[in-house]
């Protein structure tokens, strides 16, 4: 399922669609809810929240959950990615882990924008300022 959004996606709409998926993480483990809004240079959004398991390493992020729904319905150009946090009701801000950072390098260009939505507004990044000196081949 991909989102499309009647007006221009813009950083409030990416942010409002990355708290949103913090509502269908799977984390009886940490009980942290991330949320993840990936958009697409056709506007369209994908959503993807972190599912834990009982073997803890098998945990897959939001961010990656995001990026995968995305790439495997044919998408592969982004333009900015939205992350949100939460532990019950308490918004929490945090940057994505490496594994994400070198997830999204593989299909991201250092000026790609990284939204970390905290509860009163916004830290922007890009991709180069998070993943300097990233790995590729
Ligand atoms: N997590 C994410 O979803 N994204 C990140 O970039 C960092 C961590 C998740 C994984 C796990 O379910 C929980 O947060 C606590 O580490």
């Amino acid at each position: 399922m991909w989102y499309t959004i009647s007006m221009k996606p813009n950083t409030q709409s990416l942010c409002t669609a990355a708290r949103e998926a913090t509502n269908y993480a799977y984390v009886p483990y940490s009980g942290f809810h991330v949320g993840a809004a990936l958009l697409c240079d056709d506007d369209t959004i994908f959503i993807g929240c972190n599912v834990e398991n009982a073997s803890y390493s098998v945990t897959c992020c939001a961010e990656r959950v995001a990026i995968y729904k995305a790439v495997s319905a044919g998408k592969r150009d982004f333009v900015a990615i939205a992350i949100a946090a939460r532990k019950g009701e308490q918004w929490l801000a945090f940057t994505p882990c490496g594994v994400c950072r070198q997830t999204l390098a593989e299909f991201c260009g250092a000026d790609t924008h990284i939204y970390v939505c905290r509860a009163d507004g916004v830290d922007e990044y890009t991709l180069g300022e998070l993943l300097p000196s990233g790995f590729g081949v």
